[in-house]
């Protein structure tokens, strides 16, 4: 049999749900099941500016399975199963709630500008903010208010969010700490997981040095997404670096020409 041409068949028939900028999702092997396929595109600026990184999509499979399966351990619920091959992820299918949850330790970004308060600044407690998702509106900030009006969330809801996002920091500030990085900020999406008549809020999309800033504890040196945001270069040794200090990578292996190599 060629195996080859067995497993392309089978990758065709797939069903393809959705393609976004940097994943795509088809229909998993049972009722209310995805696949999540992480592509090498990396996208800024509501995708104006766009390449492909050679290897990107491999480290975010891996750095967000690993941060989804330690959620998933200490009972914070997600929507990961867990990992299928190098770029994809089973994971349950939930409905999106249409908002980009960012959570500020550090002042950076889009804050340091609207606020005028300089980046790296230490803010005096974390910062929860809501984005409506919206690619055509460039995910404008809104507040509980819009939420409540608009229907994209009830007030339990957003409670739940808030204190899903609140597990999910201390979660992350404490990992990257252990591991020399200072987590300043990062994003997640959250969706309404239907158990029977129960619904609960889970922690759905990725998280991965394209959805976190990541700074070296020591150097400040940038290890996210923010290196091609700002056209400084080395994105996949940064992402490297990360995956190889959460013991992803193994200890020996740098990545520069081969692309990354991965411990099983
Ligand atoms: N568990 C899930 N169930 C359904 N949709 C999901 C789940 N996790 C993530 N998604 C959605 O899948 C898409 C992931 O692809 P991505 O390339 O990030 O898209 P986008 O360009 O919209 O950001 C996102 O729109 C995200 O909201
Ligand atoms: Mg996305």
């Amino acid at each position: 049999m060629d195996f080859n041409k067995t497993r392309y068949t089978l990758m065709n028939r797939r069903r393809r749900i959705y393609e976004g900028k940097a994943k795509v999702l088809f229909e998993g092997p049972e009722p209310g099941t995805l696949i999540q396929h992480f592509k090498d595109d990396a996208t800024a600026f509501n995708a104006k500016k766009h390449e492909i990184v050679d290897g990107k999509g491999v480290l975010n499979n891996r750095i967000s399975e690993f941060v989804f399966q330690n959620l998933n351990d200490i009972g914070v619920p997600t929507h990961f199963i867990r990992r299928l091959n190098m770029r994809e992820q089973l994971i349950r299918e939930v409905e999106i709630i249409p908002l980009e949850v960012v959570v500020r330790n550090v002042a950076a970004g889009s804050l340091s500008k609207r606020l005028g308060i300089e980046e790296g600044t230490q803010l005096p407690r974390s910062i929860i903010e809501f984005y409506y998702k919206s690619d055509k509106l460039d995910d404008p900030m809104v507040s509980e208010e819009h939420i409540t009006a608009f229907g994209w969330a009830t007030p339990q809801e957003i409670d739940d969010i808030m204190a899903l996002a609140i597990r999910v920091n201390d979660f992350l500030s404490g990992l990257f700490l252990g591991v020399g990085i200072r987590l300043v900020d990062f994003k997640m999406e959250t969706g309404r997981l239907w158990e029977g008549d129960m619904m609960r809020i889970v922690l759905a999309d990725e998280i991965s040095p394209d959805s976190c800033r990541l700074w070296d504890i020591k150097s400040n040196d940038k290890m996210d997404k923010d290196r091609f945001r700002r056209d400084l270069g080395g994105l996949i040794e940064a992402y490297s670096e990360v995956a190889r200090r959460l013991g992803i990578l193994s200890e020996n292996e740098s990545t520069p020409m081969g692309g990354p190599r991965l411990v099983q």
